[in-house]
């Protein structure tokens, strides 16, 4: 039952029972109204109260409804909404934990809200790609005001409740125990002459509405270029001010309608599940048992290795950090407190804390203080004899069911486990550059890897706000295996007729936030250059364009030279196209014998995108990625792909697999076409009209 109902001294309680958040599905909202028509017939009862069980009041309307019958099968949250406002009886919504989106428009429409200290509330449908669907464009301005409402509806952020307690939303804040308080006030406005209040009938009252509502159209349209939904809430907002309630709440209706159709909708909603979904593993139980892990050491207190070390301070846990010399420790250090010095100064983070942080630190030079370590993660240099050495030393050291972690980029974690006695205790724990920054994070999965450990490490993860996504073994694992494929056919392009400016400006547009040119001038271009040479001697049937590896011979690694794909005046970062660079790439086009045509952009993102969408296809195959949701986190939270486009599996199934398969066909019958192996895959979806999510 999703819904329970109970009585105590002449008040109803109707609980909403469906965890974990009380979701507005279908069978919750027919218990509510339920629930109000059976205290209505009540005599004895006098007034209602509704509250949730568990951790939430309610995280609003069930999202895995949308875009079925379900989600406008009667009763739906209109007609909730309207029974609760109806009633004679009083209504006062109980609030804690989480009153979002739906649940908050419920509250919205009782007669009366109180709501515990420490409750989040929100109308965050925006982050979904949809409005507020159920009044709350209408309701929440009348509630706490014009601007604070549109404020809290277009970007969608929560707000305590305590820090909402004078806004006109509450009637009260809990003192105590919130049902006794909300039990007590309901008896109390039983005790009132109807009728009892309606936020729908307050007045929106502001000096300049017009004005400021034509402001914020312009501000909100400018800030969400590529989101229908943020424009959509105010002109929502606007009919309301201009029309009354009940035209608002139409227009509300319509735009949301429209919305939940939108392929960026789509888009974040798969986001949304999809970041939840990459912490689960499909043969790990959420009942597996984890290791408590409350002591962390870092090997290595270079860029990565420092980076790491501040995620773990960030959220209050100790690190012993490792290093071969004094200099290099001292260097990591200052590197780590010059970190939290420019957030001092930017006003994110007070001198106190910075302090609090740094006396986490343990620094040392001596495996032995790695002994009480429940997590080891080692970041030092790329070179599997250096590996060899740290993993013996830490399986002499580590104690008995310490997880020993590596960093490792592009090496075969199954060695480093090899290294040790326990492979079973060895996993990849792949950040991204700048660790304390980027969101995410490959868990890369040995084929000895325990199950608890993994559990752990994406417990782990959570801790330190990452976005977690298990890889199985492979060169490059899900991120750069496929960045690869995307980074050698820029590369042939330009080799055909493009230009380092034309590619980045093309996939920019798309959506990317930075081009593959611009961005290897930023991870410096002799990173990759050391890939290359490591393939060439190992697969040399994989076939590159040699045009960047000319570029490097100059010395041109990017922005750290002053010079890259593109020339950077010194001390700036922006980007100049470079008469030198793009004479040398038509003259290398010349001497390979290749004529130059014009690539339009529809080709340029074409190629890129479909390389990805190629490459991820056998990822899934071989299953070093689990579900493709798995692989469109990894680009949307490490790669800079567009968020409204949902990932390269997700877009690749809006497009349709029947047309990706055909422009890759296409693509393979061009020169430079071997690059393309199409994925099995990829056949068989589009044979059978299916989709990768
Ligand atoms: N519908 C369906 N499932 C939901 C949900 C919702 N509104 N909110 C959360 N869930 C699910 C999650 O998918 C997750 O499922 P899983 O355990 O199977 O992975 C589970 O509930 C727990 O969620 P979290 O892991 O996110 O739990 P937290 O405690 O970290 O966070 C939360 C709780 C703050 C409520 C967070 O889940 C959240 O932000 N949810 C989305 C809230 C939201 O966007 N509400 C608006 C919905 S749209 C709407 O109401 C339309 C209306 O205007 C008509
Ligand atoms: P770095 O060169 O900045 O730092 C390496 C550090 O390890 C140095 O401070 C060095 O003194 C120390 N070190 C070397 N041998 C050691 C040993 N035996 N014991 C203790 N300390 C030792 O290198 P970076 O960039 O931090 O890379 C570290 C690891 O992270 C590598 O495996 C790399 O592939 C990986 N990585 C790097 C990324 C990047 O963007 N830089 C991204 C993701 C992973």
């Amino acid at each position: 039952m999703a819904v329970d109902y109970t009585t105590r001294d002449g008040v109803a309680v109707i609980t909403l029972n469906n965890p974990p958040v009380n979701g507005l599905g279908h069978s919750t909202r027919a218990g509510i109204v339920e629930g109000i028509a059976r205290a209505a017939s009540d005599p004895s009862v006098s007034a209602i109260v509704i509250t949730g069980a568990g951790k939430a009041f309610s995280g609003g309307a069930d999202i895995t409804e949308f875009n079925t019958p379900r989600a406008m099968q009667e009763p739906t949250l209109h007609t909730v909404i309207n029974e609760v406002e109806k009633s004679a009886k009083p209504v006062v919504a109980a609030i804690h934990g989480v009153a979002m989106g739906g649940g908050l428009e419920l509250a919205l429409g009782a007669h009366y809200r109180i709501a515990a200290p420490g409750a989040q509330i929100a109308l965050p449908e925006v982050k979904l790609g949809i409005l507020p669907g159920a009044g709350g464009t209408q309701r929440l301005p009348r509630a706490i005001g014009l601007e604070a409402a549109l404020n809290m509806i277009v970007t969608g952020s929560p707000a305590m409740s305590e820090k909402l307690a004078n806004s006109g939303l509450f009637d009260a804040i809990a003192q105590g125990d919130l049902l006794e308080d909300a039990i007590a006030f309901a008896r109390r406005a039983a005790d009132r002459q109807g009728p009892h209040p309606l936020v729908r009938n307050r007045k929106i009252e502001h000096p300049n509405a017009e004005g400021f509502l034509q402001f914020a159209r312009n501000t909100v349209a400018a800030m969400s270029k590529n989101y229908p939904a943020p424009v959509k809430c105010v002109d929502a907002i606007a009919a309301g001010v201009k029309q009354g309630f009940d035209k608002g709440l139409l227009r509300e209706r319509e735009y949301f309608v429209e919305l939940v159709q939108t392929p960026e909708s789509r888009a974040l909603r798969h986001a949304f599940f999809g970041e939840r979904a990459a912490s689960k593993i499909p043969d790990v139980p959420s009942s597996m048992p984890t290791r408590e892990i409350q002591k962390v050491a870092v090997i290595g207190a270079g860029t990565m290795g420092g980076g790491i070390t501040m995620n773990f301070l960030n959220a209050g846990v100790p690190v012993t950090l490792l290093e071969t010399k004094q200099e290099a420790l001292d260097r990591g250090l200052a590197t780590i407190r010059k970190n939290y010095e420019a957030q001092v100064k930017k006003g994110k983070l007070t001198v106190e804390k910075l302090e609090a942080r740094m006396a986490l630190i343990r620094p040392t030079l001596a495996y032995d203080d790695l002994k009480e370590a429940d997590l080891i993660i080692e970041a030092v240099f790329e070179e599997l004899g250096v590996k060899e050495q740290v993993f013996k030393r830490l399986d002499e050291v580590a104690k008995p069911g310490a997880i020993l972690a590596s960093n490792t980029s592009t090496l075969d974690v199954d060695k480093i486990a090899a290294f040790t006695k326990r492979p079973h205790d060895v996993v990849g724990l792949h950040f991204f550059s700048p660790a304390n920054v980027m969101k995410l994070l490959e868990v890369v999965r040995g084929k000895e890897t325990a199950r608890d450990v993994l559990a752990t490490v994406m417990q782990v993860a959570k801790k330190i706000r990452k976005t977690a996504v298990v890889s199985g073994v492979c060169d490059g694992f899900i991120g750069n295996r496929m960045i690869e494929q995307y980074v050698r056919q820029a590369l042939y392009m330009l080799e055909e007729g493009a230009l380092p400016a034309q590619v980045d400006r093309a996939i920019e547009k798309f959506g990317f936030a930075m081009g593959p040119f611009r961005m290897s001038d930023l991870a410096g271009n002799d990173i990759g250059w050391a890939i290359r040479k490591r393939r060439y001697q190992e697969h040399p049937d994989m076939k590159y364009s040699k045009i960047a590896d000319r570029l490097c011979e100059t010395g041109r690694f990017g922005q750290k030279t002053g010079a890259g794909w593109y020339d950077y005046k010194a001390g700036e970062r922006d980007a100049l196209p470079s008469k030198l660079v793009d004479e040398m790439i038509v003259a290398y086009s010349k001497e390979a014998g290749v004529e130059r045509r014009t690539i339009g952009d529809e080709e340029i993102v074409e190629r890129l995108v479909f390389s990805l969408v190629n490459e991820g296809a056998k990822i899934l195959a071989e299953g070093i990625a689990s579900k493709a949701s798995d692989v469109d986190m990894v680009y949307l939270t490490g790669y800079g792909f567009p968020l409204w486009r949902g990932g390269p599996m997700l877009y690749a199934d809006t497009v349709g697999l029947y047309n990706v398969e055909r422009a890759i066909r296409r693509y393979a019958q061009q020169p430079n076409g071997d690059a393309w192996e199409i994925a099995p895959l990829i056949v068989d979806l589009a044979a059978k009209g299916g989709t990768f999510n």
